[in-house]
């Protein structure tokens, strides 16, 4: 029998054993006594994830937020039950190997990866240089090959898991102004796939979510700029649902990745309010 993520598998083959009655309380979390590390977890999306896996407090998940920003990550950890924040730049190997040693130490384990750190700067392609792809390429998308390499084994050892990539509708359907940005994303659902195959047969399941445009910080921060702005606000024009997400809804479609049962992998769910709808 394949490894399994254990507090998540058991749960979903006792739910399609009726005659054994074992029903788990239905107020009970999927991510009971669950170890997870939230990448970029102190603001925006990420943080919108660190609530919903914590969500029932008790009975929620354990989460290490891991960020670079120290303070808003141990703002937020004070005030979720069961979170903590971890400090480290997800784009240098050395320094999140130690951190994701520190987290897994306390977390006594680990479940559930969600990489989600990521930062974008929207300018037309021809007008940016080498050190803004450099910059792009260490966060969005070393970010993920760095926490996953450093995630699998971990997950192996427990005998299986999940691990939840945010990446972007830009990296689907491609974006104006955020080519390179748009290629790491597009390389996150390529590497998302890849290593779905390869750690399959471990029980550990690997998908993606991709958010469409969300208010969250580093929107504001995009819409600073003029042209910038003004595109987001034609976007907005063009999503049938007429609005931005909001963070707790890109965080719902992930925590349906972290709690789905291990057959569904490899996978990419676009939460965009319908904007793109492009296979
Ligand atoms: N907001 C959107 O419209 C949107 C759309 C599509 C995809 N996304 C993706 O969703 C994810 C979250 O974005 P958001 O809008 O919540 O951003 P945000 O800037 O509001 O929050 C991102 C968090 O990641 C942290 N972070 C950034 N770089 C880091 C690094 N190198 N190491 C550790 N932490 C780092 C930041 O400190 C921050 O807490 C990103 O991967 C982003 O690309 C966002």
């Amino acid at each position: 029998m394949p490894a399994a993520f254990r507090p998540l598998d058991d749960k979903v083959s006792m739910m399609s054993n009726d005659s054994q009655n074992s029903h788990p309380h239905n107020d009970e979390s999927p991510f009971h006594n669950v170890a997870a590390i939230v990448t970029g977890g102190a603001k925006g999306i990420g943080a919108a994830i660190v609530r919903r896996l914590a969500a029932s407090g008790a009975s929620g998940a354990s989460v290490a937020i891991v960020d670079f920003d120290a303070a808003a990550a141990r703002a937020l950890a004070d005030e979720v039950p069961g979170a903590f924040a971890v400090t480290a730049d997800v784009g240098d190997y050395t320094v999140l190997s130690e951190a994701m040693e520190a987290a897994c130490i306390r977390l006594n384990g680990l479940d559930l990866l969600i990489n989600n750190a990521g930062w974008d700067h929207v300018q037309r392609f021809t007008d940016t240089d080498p050190s803004l792809w450099d910059k792009l390429i260490h966060i969005n998308l070393k970010g993920v090959f760095n926490a996953t390499h450093l995630a699998i084994p971990r997950l192996v050892a427990r005998g299986g898991g999940r691990i939840v990539n945010v990446a972007s509708d830009a990296g689907r359907v491609g974006s104006s102004g955020e080519a390179v940005y748009a290629a790491c994303k597009g390389g996150t659902i390529a590497f998302t796939k890849s290593i779905a195959r390869e750690t399959a047969r471990h029980g550990i399941t690997v998908n993606c979510v991709c958010p469409g445009p969300t208010d969250t910080p580093l929107l504001e921060e995009i819409k600073q700029d003029e042209r910038a702005a003004a595109t987001m606000d034609a976007i907005v024009r063009a999503t049938p649902n007429r609005r931005l997400a909001r963070p707790e809804e890109i965080a719902e479609a992930v925590a349906f990745f972290a709690a789905a049962p291990a057959h569904v992998t490899g996978q990419v769910l676009s939460v965009s309010g319908g904007l793109t709808m492009a296979g």
